[in-house]
This record gives C-alpha cells, structure tokens and sequence, in this order.
C-alpha cells in the first residue's frame, strides 16, 4: 500500500466583501483536520481559495469605481492575510480568475457536452442576484428569493443546460449506498427527500453579464458561478491537464466541508456533474452550521458583522480558534458573543490550561531546583491520571473522524481537569514539607508536567501556535520526538532531568471591561465600502476638535491601545486609542491630533474613554490625522 492520503477543502469564499468570523469557522475546522491528518502520518493536502466570477462581484466593483480584476484582487489579499494571521497551513489557495482553473473549467465543459450532457435551450426562471442562484416558480416563497427573501428578476435567454435530470436515480443510489456521504445524517435526510422531489436540468451559462469564464463552444456565453466554482476541486489537482499527478493522487477528496446553505449544491450538482465526466465522487461533504450572533445571522446592512482580525489583536489566534472550534454543536447552530469567547477564554484557557503549567512549573522551580524530578512507585491516584490520559487520545481520534471539534476538545479538557483535582489531592506544597515523602513529590511533580505534555500535544492540531511555547517552559524543546500523536501511546514521555523554564502566562487573564463596548469594537468597518449619502445638516451632528495630547501610556496587557490625556481648549479628556502597535507614548505627546468630541463614551478595559481620534488607514497601516497649520486645541473641525 502507498502513503495514506488525505484531501480536504472547504468552499471558496466570494471576494465580494472582508471574511467574518463564519467564514473563518470553516477554515478553522479544515486547518485542524489537516494538522491532525499530518501528525497521524498521512500526506495532506488542504486546499482554500475564492470565487470570483459572477455578476454581484461585478456588480460590487463597479459600485468601487474599480475594474472586476482590480476589485478581487484587493479582496483576496486580505483573505490572504486571515489565514496568515489565523494560523490557517493551506497547501493551494485556488483563485477561480487563474488560467490553470479556467482551463480546466473549459475542459470539463467540453467532456460534458461531448458526451451529449449539455444542450441548448431557452431558460426562463426568477434569479437572486445577491444569491447567484436560479429558481423555478414553484421554490419561491411569496415571490421572493426563498434562501434570502429579496426580490428576483424574470430572465429569459439561450441557455446551455446540463442533463442533471438523467442522474438523480443513480444519485439516490449513491447516496443511499453510501450513508458516509453526506454527513452529519439530519442533512443526508433532507437532500435525500428533496432529490426524491425530482431533479430538473440545470441551467449552466449566461449571456446577461460578462465576468465569467467563456463556454468554450460559444464564447457569448459565460459559465454559471457554480459550475465554475465547484469544478475548483479538481482544478487545483490539474485534472484534465498534463500533469494530473495530484489528482491522480488526492482525489476523490477525503471531505468537502462547506457550511449548511450550500450543501446542495455539493451533494447534487457537483456529485451529478461528476458521474457524467466519469470521475469518482468526493468521499464525505460535511455540512456544518451557522454560527450566529445577536441579531441572528451577520449582516453588513444589520451591523452586526464580527470581523475575526480585530479578535485575532485581541485575543490571539489561538484563543479565537479554540472558542470556534469549542463554541460549535455538532452539525447544528452554534453562537458568538464577546461575553461568551471572554468566558471560555478565562475559564478552559487561562484558569484550566494556563494555570496547570505555571502552577507546575512554578512548583518545580520552588521544590526540585527547576528540574524535572524522576517519579517513582505509583499509588492509585497516578494510576486515575494515567488511565484518563490513555483514553483521551482515542476519544480525541474519534470525535475528529466524525468532526465533532467541540467532543475531541471537552475530551482533552477532561485530562486537563483531572490533572487539577491532582494537584488539590496530592498538595505537593505539603509533601514539600515532610523530607521522607521526597520520592512522593518527585512521582507527582513528573505526572503534572507529563500531563500537560500530553495534553498539549492533543492540543496541537487544533491551537498551532500553543505547543512551541510549552515545550519550552517545560524544556522540551529539542525533544521533538515528544511532540508527536503518536508519543500518546506510553506515559513518561519526557526525560527526567530536564530544566524548566518559567515564561509568560500562556493564556493573561482577561479583565473584561463592558461587553457591549468590546462588541462595538470589533465590528467589521470596510474601508473599501462606499457609505451612503448624507447631508449637511447630518455631518454637522459630528463635533470634530483639535486636541493636544498631554500624556500617553500603554493599556496593561493590551497590544493596541493606548490611554491619551487630550486638551480640548476648555476642557482635558480621556481617550482610549487603538494606535499603540504605529505609536510609542512618548511619539504623541505635544501632537496635536483631530477627535470626534460628542462621541457617546465608552468603557474599554476598564477605562471611561470620552472621544475618538481620527487616523487613515490603509491595510495595515495607521497614521494620525494631524492639523497642517499651527492651531489651538479646541478649534473647531468642519
Ligand atoms: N462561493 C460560494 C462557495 C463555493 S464552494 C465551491 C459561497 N461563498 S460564501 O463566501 O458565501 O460562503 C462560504 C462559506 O461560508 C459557506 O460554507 C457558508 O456556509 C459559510 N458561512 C458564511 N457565513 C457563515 C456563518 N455565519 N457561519 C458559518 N458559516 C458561514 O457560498
């Protein structure tokens, strides 16, 4: 037998705006899958990317003032710099504007339509511009859009359809056959009952908008999104070129996860349109739920949108993943706020997780001179410690195979509670104070450390940037052979003797200052968005001031913010800034600064601040707005 192989994907994300936190939900679950795969010895590939055709993402453009190309180039870097920041171990990230997809988009086409599967026709349906999405009469709910309830536009025109009909008996099969197919089972059951409502052929070119990729046959016609979109797949594998090494390798993909809206698609036309070419289907398509916030799902037009970069600042990535990944029930909805990532980030990561390595550590340094002792005879108490660790691997094994993130993560948080309750029932700090029960220290001083070995490697696929930092607090860095899945199998992986080393907490505490005010902070503000009009009389309602800062410092245990004492002319302020990463302190003192004076304060970190100071931003980079002449704090800003 070759090397095991294991192929993940998630859906391609629109280039129509920024990602929110939802998105970055599917990418997280694919990222741990495939840094778990890798530990268990398999070659991955794990492949992202964006879909960019279509008429709202040429629509968006225009509305930008920039060319379609220009448009999603701009979007996609930022998607870029997400899952850079996010931690996020793609091996291909597929644009669907690149020559090697378009290719193969055309190739398949051609396959289709050679083997008789595509025809001509004339399409009349009711079209979702904002869902790209076609329908019949019959799937409209009261006239309108039945996935978004806005209104959809009559189109008539000379269509290219795909024969999908002819492959719903063979699809039913299929997915009868396979029960693996479509997971988790409530939505195998729903597509099951909605092909048993039959199939009809699906319409798959245009000719109303441009920003596609030609049918090879009849270049007026651009190829429907999600013909293009789904074909991404195989495209990156080089399917249908020269060099089909990768996809005789990785296909069919081990799981496509995408979230529940468009599981459909995945599970009929993408299934249907691969019978017809011949290949083999996708082993699993995993459909995961929403994760909702207040006010239900995210919207720009609502306010509501949470944008995973500023909690990424915040918090860290691996935090933001973990509560992602902890947050989400199985196969259905799941929920974020501010309060409750705040919650699970001080209860399982600072208090639970942090808190058992400096403890240990600090334990060490105080009762063994910083090394780590040798353990000796076991009594039942090590032998409880050691019977949870030996079962949470393949607990952990388990869940990830049936993608149940928040299972394998409560099952390792099992150990790590168990190693806790250790340490109140064997208070090392009494040990410490009766010589003979020296060896009884040293046993449970080794187990704590080996405990939190174990635990952080089941942590790894799932919190990357963690480990590294635990190695070398517990100086094991260069013990690579430690860090692996399968050092799981025996206890008393780490060498006695080595030195540890006390370092910053893993995870500080979290001193919430009001939620609703962190909230508001990290909601998505598009800097590529145009706003809407507003009168005069509505800027007037903005009191802008000069301010001169007086004196600035650095926010306690914050990356971002900085406290600035402002004069405003008749009045001193305080205004909390979040300039600290493109300002030292002492850079701004004297400056004099523009600042929204009648903004309503907010509490942040503790801290009343009563204004905002106004800065250009331009990707990652920050610069004040200052006056340009010499003028008073106070004057007036219009
Ligand atoms: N471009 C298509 C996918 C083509 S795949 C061949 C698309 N893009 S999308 O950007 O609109 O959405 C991508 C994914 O993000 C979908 O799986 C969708 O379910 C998921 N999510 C969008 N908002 C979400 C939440 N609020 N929560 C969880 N997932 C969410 O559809």
């Amino acid at each position: 037998m070759g090397q095991k192989v294991f192929y993940v994907t998630t859906p391609i994300y629109y280039p129509s705006d920024r990602l929110h936190i939802g998105h970055a939900l599917t990418t997280t679950m694919a990222d741990t899958l495939a840094r778990y795969k890798r530990m268990r010895g398999y070659d991955v590939f794990f492949l992202t990317g964006s879909d960019e055709h279509g008429q709202k993402i040429q629509r968006k453009a225009r509305e930008a003032g920039l060319e379609p190309q220009a448009y999603v180039d701009r979007i996609v870097a930022t998607f870029k710099e997400l899952w850079r920041r996010l931690d996020i171990s793609y091996d291909d990230f597929i644009r669907t504007t690149e020559e090697r997809h378009k290719k193969v988009v055309q190739e398949l086409f051609r396959r289709i339509y050679e083997k008789g599967d595509i025809y001509k026709s004339q399409y009349e349906g009711w079209y979702c511009t904002p869902c790209e999405t076609f329908f019949t009469e019959r799937q409209l709910k009261d006239g309108n859009c039945p996935d978004c309830g806005r209104p959809v536009e009559l189109v008539k025109e000379e269509s290219y359809f795909f024969r999908m009909s002819k492959y719903a008996d063979r699809l039913l099969k299929y997915i009868e056959e396979h029960p693996e197919f479509i997971q988790p089972p409530s939505r195998r059951n729903e597509m099951i009952n909605f092909i048993k409502g039959g199939l009809e052929d699906l319409c798959i070119s245009r000719t109303t908008f441009d920003w596609g990729i030609p049918v090879p046959i009849d270049p007026k016609h651009v190829i429907y999104v999600w013909f293009d979109a789904l074909t991404n797949y195989i495209s990156a594998l080089g399917y249908g070129t020269d060099d089909e090494s990768l996809f005789k390798k990785f296909w069919p993909a081990a799981v496509h996860l995408v979230g529940k809206d468009i599981v459909r698609f995945h599970t009929v036309i993408w299934p249907t349109i691969l019978m017809s070419a011949g290949i083999e289907l996708p082993k699993k398509v995993f459909g995961h739920g929403w994760l909702l916030v207040e006010g239900g799902k995210m919207s720009k037009s609502k306010g509501n949108v949470v944008d995973p970069m500023l909690l990424i600042d915040r918090y860290g990535s691996d935090a933001i993943r973990y509560f992602l990944l902890r947050e989400m029930p199985y196969g259905a909805d799941g929920y974020y706020s501010e309060e409750a990532l705040i919650q699970r980030y001080n209860s399982d990561l600072a208090n639970d997780y942090g808190n058992l390595l400096n403890r240990t550590v600090a334990m060490i340094e105080k009762f063994c001179d910083g090394v780590i002792p040798e353990p000796s005879e076991e009594n039942e108490l090590d032998r409880e410690l050691k019977g949870v660790a030996e079962r949470v691997p393949e607990e952990v094994e388990q869940a990830l195979e049936n993608f149940e993130f928040a299972r394998a993560l409560s099952s390792i948080w099992q150990l790590i509670g168990r190693a806790n309750k250790y340490i109140e029932e064997t208070a090392p700090w009494a040990l410490a104070r009766e010589p003979e029960k020296r060896p009884r220290l040293n046993t449970v001083l080794y187990n704590l450390a080996e405990s939190i070995r174990q635990a952080t490697v089941l942590c790894s696929p799932f919190m990357p940037g963690v480990p590294p930092r635990v190695w070398e607090q517990l100086g094991i860095q260069d013990d690579a052979h430690i860090h692996t899945w399968d050092s799981l199998k025996t206890w008393g992986g780490i060498p006695p003797g080595r030195r540890v080393k006390r370092g910053a907490p893993l995870f500080p505490r979290i001193e919430a200052g009001k939620e609703e005010d962190n909230v508001a902070e990290t909601v998505q503000v598009d800097a590529g968005q145009r706003k809407e009009e507003i009168t005069i009389e509505e800027f007037s309602r903005l009191e802008l001031k000069v301010a001169e800062v007086i004196a600035a410092e650095r926010v306690p245990q914050t990356d971002k913010l900085l406290k600035l004492e402002v004069n405003l002319g008749t009045e001193r302020r305080t205004v909390v800034a979040g300039v600290a990463q493109h300002y030292r302190p002492e850079d701004l003192v004297g400056k004099k600064v523009v600042m929204v004076a009648n903004l309503k304060p907010a509490k942040l970190r503790g801290i009343v601040s009563q204004g905002m100071v106004l800065a250009a931003v331009e990707g990652d980079k920050l610069t004040l707005i200052v006056p340009e002449g010499d003028v008073s704090p106070g004057a007036q800003v219009r």
